[in-house]
């Protein structure tokens, strides 16, 4: 889909669908939606007084153009209520717009964001955020319905979307974020493709393949270390989460280097669990059913490299993915082994299914012995987050105020909200072991918390924030501009945090 930003007069402008909008309880439109209605005759106005429109969020409703309007169709889309809109409310707009047009079968798109329509957002911001809406609303994952093949080759997509705005000045603004948008929300899906393959294509090899792939694009330079590499560097911890898999692990490096006079680097760690069985402490089947997501955070990782690259901020980042599958078979690790992570610390395994806090402080030692700072992980750590946050945020766990405000700004401008979760030392008890250095469960208490609090003790004392996106990477119905499945999520905060750090 190609987006152009375009200055003139909405009326006029011909496409087969326009889409404009409407704040909640409006009952004469103003603006874009205004000059539209009139063009129309008042057809807005009249569906609305019918009661049949309203303007709430995600509502959408469809009239034929004709009269004195260019546009073929009209596509009215709801944006809620007007004290509470925002960017965020800009993109749910923008995707359910755009899902409206596809079901209608239009190939070309008109969007109004002049006057009310970009509803007090400037519109380099309102553009941004409705390339990204549309892109993230119309993701499909459907590579593997081979029966509707021949359906799929006749579908009519869309493939132009034009941003009407009221003047030259405007457009080249809205062109600014159109490409912002389309970044960033291209890196998203692309995540998205990595979460949603299935969990025999997308095993360790296949995660660094892609993400080897992304980074010959982009020209980064990326290294896998395999098995053997990583007996080398003895990262216990990753081994022994793989040890009852036939996958072998694979540890991806990726280097953007957009600062090279500069010896400071960040590093961005996803957890790479390719598919999470529990291992010995094995789930039952409903908790596995979606366990090929335990990948996200590696994805989020992976793909912010290309986004960033893209953009080209003045800052150097490594992105850290330790993957491997965690499996029970005869050579599994075993409740009670004791293992030592990289840095030489021992771990008293007690549960196998607590095994992305493993794989996760081997790779937060291997940026402490590089020396990047700081360092920031995501990982579907714990369902304990879940629990507490549920899908609408992540949890935000951090020894480093100002680093964690760095980070709550940026998923905010990401629409990727986080909540700040507590890390007091007080909770560190729990993870005393009795006979090694740390244990890698606590009890049933504060379990999100005490997950954070394992792999803060591989930092060294590295300025370091932890997303556990357990409940926002994976969704399991239909939710805002998400279809059923990975989200991308963690991969727009996490560029945004690049463009930000790079600002100093
Ligand atoms: N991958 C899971 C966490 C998870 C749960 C992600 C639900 C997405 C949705 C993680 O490896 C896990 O199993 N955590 C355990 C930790 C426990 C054994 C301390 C959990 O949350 O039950
Ligand atoms: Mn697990
Ligand atoms: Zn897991």
């Amino acid at each position: 889909m190609k987006i152009k930003a375009v200055a003139g007069d909405i009326a006029g402008h011909k496409c087969e669908a326009l889409i404009v909008n409407l704040f909640e309880g409006v009952k004469k439109p103003g603006g874009a939606t205004g000059a539209v209605d009139s063009a129309l005759g008042g057809a807005i106005s009249k569906l609305i007084a019918r009661g049949e429109f309203s303007g709430r969020k995600g509502e959408t409703a469809a009239l034929p153009g004709g009269g004195k309007l260019a546009a073929g169709r009209v596509i009215v889309v709801g944006l809620g209520k007007k004290e509470k809109f925002d960017a965020e409310a800009a993109r749910a707009a923008a995707a359910a717009g755009m899902v409206r047009a596809r079901s209608m079968k239009v190939r070309g798109v008109g969007a109004a964001l002049t006057g009310a329509g970009a509803g007090g957002l400037d519109p380099e911001t309102a553009a941004c955020a409705f390339a990204e809406g549309a892109i993230l609303g119309l993701y499909k994952f459907d590579k593997y319905k081979t029966k509707d093949a021949k359906d799929k080759t006749s579908e009519v997509g869309i493939s132009e979307l034009a941003i009407v705005t009221n003047d030259a000045a405007a457009a080249r603004a809205a062109g600014k974020g159109i490409k912002l948008g389309e970044i960033l929300a291209n890196a998203a899906n692309a995540a998205r493709d990595l979460v949603n393959e299935p969990p025999n294509v997308m095993n360790p090899a296949e995660l660094a393949s892609r993400a080897r792939a992304m980074a010959k694009k982009r020209g980064l330079k990326t290294t896998v270390f395999g098995k053997k590499d990583i007996e080398r560097m003895k990262m216990g911890a990753l081994l022994a989460v793989n040890q009852g898999s036939v996958n072998p692990p694979a540890f991806i490096v990726i280097e953007y280097k957009g600062d090279p006079k500069s010896k400071k680097t960040a590093a961005f760690i996803g957890k790479g669990i390719t598919f999470d069985s529990g291992g010995l402490s094995l789930k039952p089947p409903n908790s596995m059913e979606d366990m090929k997501s335990d990948m996200s955070g590696a994805a989020a990782a992976i793909e912010a490299m290309d986004a960033i690259s893209q953009l080209a901020p003045k800052i150097n980042i490594t992105a850290i993915i330790p993957a491997t599958e965690n499996m029970p078979d005869g050579g599994a690790v075993r409740v009670g082994d004791i293992v030592r992570a990289m840095n030489g610390r021992a771990i008293e395994i007690l549960n196998t299914d607590a095994e992305g806090r493993l794989i996760l402080a081997d790779a937060i030692c291997y940026a402490v012995s590089k020396g990047m700072s700081p360092i920031v992980d995501l990982a579907t750590l714990t369902g304990a987050c879940v629990v507490a946050l549920g899908s609408v945020r992540a949890g935000l766990f951090s020894t480093d105020d100002k680093l964690a405000a760095r980070v709550e700004a940026a998923a905010d401008l990401a629409g990727e909200r986080v909540w700040r979760m507590p890390t007091d030392d007080d909770y560190k008890e729990f993870i005393k072991s009795d006979i090694a250095d740390i244990k890698n469960v606590g009890n049933r208490y504060a379990g999100a918390t005490t997950g954070s609090l394992f792999l803060e003790y591989f930092t060294d004392g590295t300025p370091w924030a932890h997303l556990d996106i357990a409940g926002t990477a994976y969704m399991d119905k239909k939710t805002g501009y998400y279809v059923k499945g990975g989200t991308g999520t963690g991969v727009r905060t996490l560029v945004r945090l690049a463009l930000d750090m790079a600002r100093g």
